[in-house]
């Protein structure tokens, strides 16, 4: 009957479970760890000069959150760390066949790893309530899951194309590298939609620092822009390229300044928004603000120019600095020419001239001067 049962298990795929008696578990735990024969405060080697060897496995999500403003990483990790512990060995045979057993970290040796981002500033201890899992031949492993917050200095010139890089390490915190050392046995990615980060690259090197063997943890993510192309950059460029047309509405509508100064005020709304985006101190300068604020710059010269070229179209008013781009000799001639005819009909017609002239010359050179400033913005981020 029990061969028919085997039989049907083996055939249906089912494995077919050993038979372990639970006091046959309960009686390995006892031998196993019986006070005079195991302390798990004591490193599992037996020449004090030998260094164990703990292999690390690496796991994280692909959902990653980075707070801009305080320039830090969360996403989360999965590690398990795997050593043989010579002193938890068994037989299974003696043992009902038993290949494995859970017991509580606390009652087997281990490492006490913490992970840093510099040091002195452990940023979190690993703990400590999962099991550990020992099998025969006296393999220890365990566990743990975390979800910390780790320190990212931003690069972010290159917003909204910007790349950034994220490093934290493992270390244990009190052997040195003679005593324990590690290995990078595999690294995965868990299986979770990914964010507004896409990692690019991400490595574990195993290296000395401060004596210690650590486990340098490397992330590099690039963001998807695309959210900011069509909220900021694409709105900017448009703004930007309508400024200068303020040089082709005729003084004479009296839409000229007001057109100017919405102008003006849309690039603080602008200003305002990337600065609730970027982080507030930060080793680099984002090139997209300055190319807001040197855009708000020349919005606020070309607010003046209106002024002025409006108040050359309704004054006899004419600012002295024109005379260096030939302007003032044209009114000169036409003053001389005009200065026996009557005074009053003559000079509004000149002024008017004027106004329009300098406002094809104003919008020529702003419209180059915004052309450039927009390539020269687009060429240095998206190098
Ligand atoms: C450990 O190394 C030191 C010096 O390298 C040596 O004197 C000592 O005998 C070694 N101990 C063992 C147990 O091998
Ligand atoms: C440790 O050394 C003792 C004494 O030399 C030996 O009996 C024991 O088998 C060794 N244990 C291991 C795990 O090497
Ligand atoms: C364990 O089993 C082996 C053979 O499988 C036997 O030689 C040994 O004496 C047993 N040890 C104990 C403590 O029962
Ligand atoms: C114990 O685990 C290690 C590593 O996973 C493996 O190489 C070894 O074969 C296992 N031993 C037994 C008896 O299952």
């Amino acid at each position: 009957m029990y061969l028919i049962l085997c039989v049907l298990a083996l055939m249906s795929g089912v494995p077919s479970i050993t038979p372990t008696s639970y006091s046959d578990q309960s009686f390995l735990r006892k031998t196993l760890f019986s006070s005079d024969r195991y302390d798990p405060l004591t490193r599992p080697v037996n020449d004090t000069n030998e260094s164990l060897k703990v292999y690390v496995s690496f796991g994280y999500s692909p959902s990653i959150e980075l707070d801009e403003n305080v320039q830090l990483m969360s996403d989360s990790y999965w590690f398990r760390f795997r050593w043989t512990d010579h002193f938890l060995k068994w037989n299974p045979a003696n043992y009902s066949g038993i290949s494995k057993i859970y017991v509580p970290q606390s009652s087997v040796w281990k490492p006490r790893i913490a992970l840093y981002q510099r040091l002195n500033n452990p940023s979190l201890t690993v703990n400590e309530d999962a099991l550990a899992s020992i099998n025969s031949s006296g393999v220890v492993a365990f566990e743990i899951s975390i979800h910390p917050k780790t320190r990212c200095l931003m690069e972010i010139s290159k917003f909204p194309f910007d790349v950034q890089t994220c490093v934290f390490f493992i270390m244990d915190e009190y052997l040195s590298e003679g005593e324990l050392y590690f290995d990078v046995e595999g690294v995965q990615v868990m299986d979770e939609p990914e964010s507004e980060w896409i990692i690019q690259s991400q490595s574990a090197t195993v290296t000395t620092k401060y004596g210690r063997s650590i486990v340098n943890f490397q992330f590099t993510i690039r963001r998807q822009p695309s959210f900011y192309v069509i909220t900021i950059i694409i709105p900017l460029v448009t703004t930007a390229s309508l400024n200068p047309l303020v040089f082709l509405i005729p003084p004479a509508s009296g839409e000229k300044i007001s057109v100017a100064v919405t102008t003006l005020l849309s690039y603080t709304v602008f200003l305002n928004v990337i600065s609730g985006i970027l982080p507030e101190t930060s080793t680099s300068t984002s090139i997209v603000s300055v190319y807001i604020t040197t855009l708000f710059v020349l919005s606020g010269l070309y607010t003046i120019f209106c002024v002025i070229i409006v108040k050359i179209d309704n004054t006899n008013w004419f600012p002295g600095i024109c005379n260096y781009f030939g302007l003032r000799n044209r009114r000169v001639s036409h003053k001389t020419d005009n200065s026996v005819s009557d005074k009053s009909s003559s000079e509004p017609a000149n002024n008017v001239s004027t106004a329009v002239i300098l406002d094809r010359i104003l919008f020529v050179l702003c419209s180059l001067g915004s052309t450039v400033l927009t390539c020269w913005c687009f060429a240095s981020i998206l190098r």
